[in-house]
């Protein structure tokens, strides 16, 4: 018997997941978020991965597994790792891609997202990836068009690929991740990456404790599954890995706290407070950083961190969706 991967299926945990003589068939042909998913699917997906990997290694850095396909990037917020990262997935499997950046766009003039993605749709694209400033984006143009959609963050709400890298890579470095304890410190309130991330490791079995401000750390984050604390000193001995979130300082301005030096003595990881910590304590950081307020450049570059091995893992899950999403639309 085949497992199946819809919509319609319950939550599974890690180690019912764990039936590796059962051959799994992906059937979706979105990835809008990481709620959706059940753990096996989660799993297979970095699995899947993993296989992916040793493209990278290549001299010839290059499959056919979506030779003749398109894949149209869609972005209409700023980014660079993550659109060049989808970029070069999709290149690595022989697809084409179309870019789309919103500034300079027809999206100046007025035309509607989903009036955008309908005329790029029109020209043959078979899978989109889209980031939006708008939550939910993604899913509502997963209900009116055909091409499957690759949610690369809406809004505060999910930004799924991310939390995958993250999690591959802290199986990666700490050889699982059921039973672990993770802290996910900063800026929650206005973070898809918090909130997917805390939907993933759950699902796999982890603990995570978030860490921040009482105003950047809503109390509706609670009954996502996770533990609340404002001293990031009283949860350092006890964790497995701390994902250093960036102050999106975009979404608010710096008025969440009286000023980045007091964020950084309270919040900031420092080697004081690395040697606090278990010795192989995993140092995590999505992307961009600024240095000095989430973390010193002695803790980033230092042998903690595993900052560019997640930039590195990301091309290998970016693979894994964009082939997966594919199969799944034929
Ligand atoms: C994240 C994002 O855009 O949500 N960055 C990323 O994708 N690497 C996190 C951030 O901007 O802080």
């Amino acid at each position: 018997m085949t497992k199946k991967a819809s919509s319609s299926r319950k939550s599974r945990t890690a180690s019912e997941a764990a039936e590796p003589d059962e051959p799994f068939v992906w059937t979706r042909k979105d990835l809008l978020g990481l709620d959706d998913l059940s753990a096996g699917e989660i799993v297979h997906i970095l699995d899947t991965a993993a296989g992916f990997e040793e493209v990278s290694t290549r001299s010839i850095k290059k499959v056919p597994a979506l030779r003749g396909k398109v894949v149209g990037l869609m972005f209409f917020e700023p980014s660079t790792r993550t659109r060049m990262s989808f970029e070069l997935a999709a290149g690595r499997m022989s697809a084409d891609t179309i870019l789309f950046q919103s500034a300079g766009s027809s999206v100046s003039k007025g035309e509607t997202t989903l009036d955008t993605i309908r005329n790029v749709e029109a020209m043959g694209v078979d899978i989109f990836v889209v980031r939006h400033d708008q939550s939910g984006a993604p899913h509502m143009l997963a209900r009116n068009v055909r091409a499957g959609i690759v949610n690369a963050g809406d809004g505060r709400h999910e930004h799924p690929t991310q939390a995958l890298l993250d999690m591959y890579t802290i199986r990666q470095r700490l050889g699982r991740i059921e039973g672990l304890k993770v802290a996910v410190v900063g800026d929650i309130a206005h973070s898809r990456v918090a909130r997917s991330n805390i939907l993933g490791l759950r699902k796999l079995g982890a603990e995570v404790v978030v860490v921040g401000p009482p105003t950047l750390v809503p109390s509706a984050i609670a009954p996502m599954g996770c533990e609340i604390a404002n001293s990031l000193d009283d949860v350092l001995g006890e964790v497995d890995v701390v994902n250093m979130l960036r102050i999106q300082f975009e979404r608010f301005g710096t008025s969440m706290f009286p000023s980045l030096r007091e964020y950084h003595k309270l919040f900031g990881m420092d080697s004081r407070r690395l040697r606090r910590c278990k010795k192989d304590v995993l140092v995590m950081h999505p992307g961009p950083i600024n240095r000095g307020v989430e973390l010193t450049s002695d803790v980033a570059d230092g042998p903690n961190s595993c900052i560019l091995q997640q930039v590195a893992n990301g091309l290998a899950i970016r693979m894994a969706v964009l082939y997966l999403v594919s199969q799944g639309s034929q």
